[in-house]
């Protein structure tokens, strides 16, 4: 075990990884022989000397008004272009082109949270007059135009989708900040965009109650205020139209009901207006090292190629099948893979308003069965609980899964073998993708008719993707060396993000400085994309994904910046300094620990650590909740004063913190191992050394 001080500044690529190599388990016959993507050959022409024509087939999935005339312009690196001089329409591509043989087929079925309450079958003819009429609103009572910036802050409900497109639909950037952030980050991101038009709604159901939701639309606004941005319009769609759902009051000349304003714009139809390719599509706020959450700027064309390409090949939708992905559309999964790009290809897609234990773990599969579910999407977070909630529920029901995805957060090979043996059946293959926010669709992953499976490893790059692992000093890491480091993807492809919105210097240096060796080149083999991730590469060229390394702590699959965290803490007017470390957690993957040192003259006590607690849940949302709040008398810290998060989170993961003699108070080590872990005999807890290599140093 080396010593902490050693470990911050030990690279990845010295990190030697042992795990067991899981045996590799083959796609049923019966699924190859419905695939998408079946053939051996095929995967022959993703090849680097086909980069990039090999990706106008993704783009030949979509419907152009204008066919594009340079596949790719790196004339600007690292900000590529795409598909440029085309043009088209996100919302035609999603919806209206749809029409002439889908037009009574369901896009969306609606499954409240409540199971008494009735699904709702929302065809693609009706999401086409839905779209229709709430982009007129939006044009005609909102006065939103191409280009500008619109907020939701919207939860599971079909309502969500509709403004998406219809946003799509006039070439408006839409902003979703998942429904479960808290009216305070709703307000920071957006002022952060410059959204003068917030959509949200009066409430919606969790766990079996009605929460008020407009609540947070209050404070969002009083937020956005604050940072200098007016939000002049808040408009509230209805949970149920004509009733209300919040007692909150509506303001008048600001806020809307929805339902009431659509009354005006009933069979209204709006042109789709043809957006460059290179015209952004919408914005998602994630974290990442610093405390400002980083609006990703998704293009329109290249995105959406992108979806719709890896959706049917990876994801192996077809029309035909009933798709279910359980992510939150406020996340970008959600937007990919629930939104995008299913609709793209028509398939049927399944909208669940609430959390999968709701009213007993047999729901879900309830759901599946009942709707003739075909294809699954879910996370190792929502694994494990249905796991442990409910260990024998599937076999209780008689749906069939050919085909079962999982993402967000590595996955333990055992939860692996669950999902494969109870909730599969032994007869869906299952997609291991990762892939992040930013990058707007699938990484690696196997194609499932192509590859085995290999529990716990996510597969090779996807086609057209070119996955490699950097040493710190730009080494490959060669295939099999067991060794980690930085994985980043060797070209670009159509999915990748355009920008941070605002602060394209950030862009630059966040995901391509690191190894690029000239930065006026031009030519994209010198601007690697680095996605922030430690990885291994086996021998057989499957990767496996360590975690982030960048200050980035992962709860149940979503991303917390620990400087949000640590701020968040800092509202608190008792608290001098805040340290948030990640604590490994059976459920979650991962939770923050808070380490808060006080004022003077201020005594620690449990009043203190609970505002903490609910300053986390009112700046970030309920997500970020910590598992502890410790009260410290000092902070760990070197000479030059830096909080060594890596010995508290030693200290919180139960591991050995290693020679802390360097420290400028190591005396007060052992009095925080005390405080967190008492006097008695403490056994390290197994596999937490990994949460480790999570914790950087400033
Ligand atoms: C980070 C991105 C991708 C959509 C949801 C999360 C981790 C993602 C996997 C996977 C291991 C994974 C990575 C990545 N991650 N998928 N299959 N195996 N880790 O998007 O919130 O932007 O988070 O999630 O650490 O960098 P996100």
């Amino acid at each position: 075990m080396p010593s902490a001080e050693e470990a911050s500044e030990m690279s990845e690529a010295q990190i030697a990884v042992h795990w067991k190599e899981e045996e590799k388990i083959p796609p049923s016959p019966k699924f190859v022989a419905q695939a998408n993507l079946a053939d051996p050959k095929s995967l022959e022409r993703f090849s680097l000397e086909n980069f990039p024509d090999f990706f106008e087939e993704y783009a030949e999935l979509l419907d152009w008004s204008q066919r594009w005339q340079t596949t790719l312009d790196t004339s600007n690196a690292p900000f590529w272009k795409w598909f440029v001089g085309g043009k088209l329409n996100a919302s035609y591509n999603c919806v209206d082109r749809h029409l002439a043989k889908y037009a009574d087929k369901a896009a969306f079925i609606f499954v409240p949270e409540l199971e008494d309450q009735p699904q709702v079958r929302m065809t693609y003819q009706d999401l086409y007059e839905r779209v229709n009429e709430f982009a007129s609103l939006l044009r005609d009572f909102a006065g939103v135009k191409a280009g500008d910036r619109v907020t939701f802050h919207m939860p599971m409900v079909p309502e969500l989708p509709v403004s998406m497109l219809a946003c799509a639909r006039l070439g408006v950037v839409h902003s979703q900040v998942f429904g479960g952030f808290s009216g305070q980050a709703c307000g920071v991101r957006a002022a952060d965009s410059g959204s003068r038009v917030l959509v949200t709604i009066d409430g919606y159901y969790r766990n079996g109650n009605l929460i008020d939701h407009k609540a947070n639309a209050d404070i969002a606004v009083k937020a956005a205020k604050e940072l200098g941005q007016d939000v002049d319009k808040v408009l509230v769609w209805r949970r149920h139209p004509g009733r209300n759902s919040s007692k909150t009051p509506m303001l008048e000349g600001r806020d809307y009901f929805v339902d009431e304003v659509l009354k005006g714009y009933v069979g209204k139809r709006v042109e789709p207006v043809q957006m460059d390719a290179e015209a952004p599509l919408f914005l998602m706020y994630t974290s990442g090292t610093t405390g400002k959450p980083k609006g990703c700027q998704h293009r329109t064309g290249g995105y959406l190629a992108y979806v719709a390409w890896t959706s049917k090949y990876i994801l192996d939708i077809h029309p035909e099948d009933v798709y279910w992905c359980m992510a939150d559309i406020g996340w970008i999964t959600g937007h990919s893979y629930i939104v995008y790009g299913p609709l793209a290809l028509a398939a049927t897609g399944v909208l669940y308003e609430g959390v999968p234990t709701y009213p007993d773990p047999g729901r879900p599969w309830r759901i599946a069965e009942e709707l003739g579910v075909s294809i699954f999407h879910t996370s190792p977070t929502a694994i494990r609980q249905m796991r442990k909630t409910g260990p024998a529920e599937p076999t209780k029901y008689g749906y069939h899964f050919k085909s079962m995805t999982t993402v967000g957060e590595p996955i333990e090979p055992d939860v692996w073998r669950w999902y494969y043996d109870v909730v599969g059946k032994k007869e869906a293959v299952i997609t291991d993708t990762w892939w992040m926010t930013e990058t707007g669709g699938f990484l690696c992953s196997t194609v499932p008719a192509l590859m085995p499976m290999k529990p716990g490893s996510t597969g090779p790059g996807a086609p057209g993707i070119f996955p490699i692992i950097y040493d710190d000093s730009g080494n490959e890491i060669p295939r099999g060396s067991d060794r980690a480091g930085n994985i980043c993807i060797r070209a670009p492809w159509p999915g990748v993000f355009q920008t941070i919105w605002g602060d394209s210097e950030r862009y630059v240096r966040q995901y391509y400085s690191k190894y690029n060796k000239n930065k006026d080149s031009k030519d994209w083999r010198d601007w690697p994309f680095m996605c922030g991730d430690g990885a291994v590469l086996a021998a057989d060229g499957y990767f496996r994904i360590l975690g982030r390394l960048d200050d980035v702590i992962k709860v149940a699959g979503h991303r917390l910046g620990t400087k949000e965290l640590e701020n968040a803490a800092l509202t608190v007017p008792e608290v001098a300094e805040a340290a948030a470390v990640p604590i490994a957690d059976e459920m979650k993957g991962r939770m923050p620990d808070i380490y808060v040192s006080l004022k003077p003259g201020i005594e620690p006590s449990d009043e203190v650590k609970k505002k903490v607690t609910r300053a986390l849940e009112e700046e970030i949302g309920k997500i970020a909740r910590p598992k502890n709040v410790y009260i410290v008398p000092d902070m760990p810290k070197t000479r030059s004063g830096k909080i060594m998060r890596r010995v508290l989170a030693s200290i919180s993961n139960h591991v050995d913190y290693g020679d802390i003699t360097t420290l400028a108070n190591p005396e007060v080590v052992e009095q925080v191992r005390l405080l967190v872990q008492g006097t008695g005999k403490v056994t390290p807890k197994a596999g937490h050394e990994e949460v480790l290599r999570e914790v950087k140093e400033e």
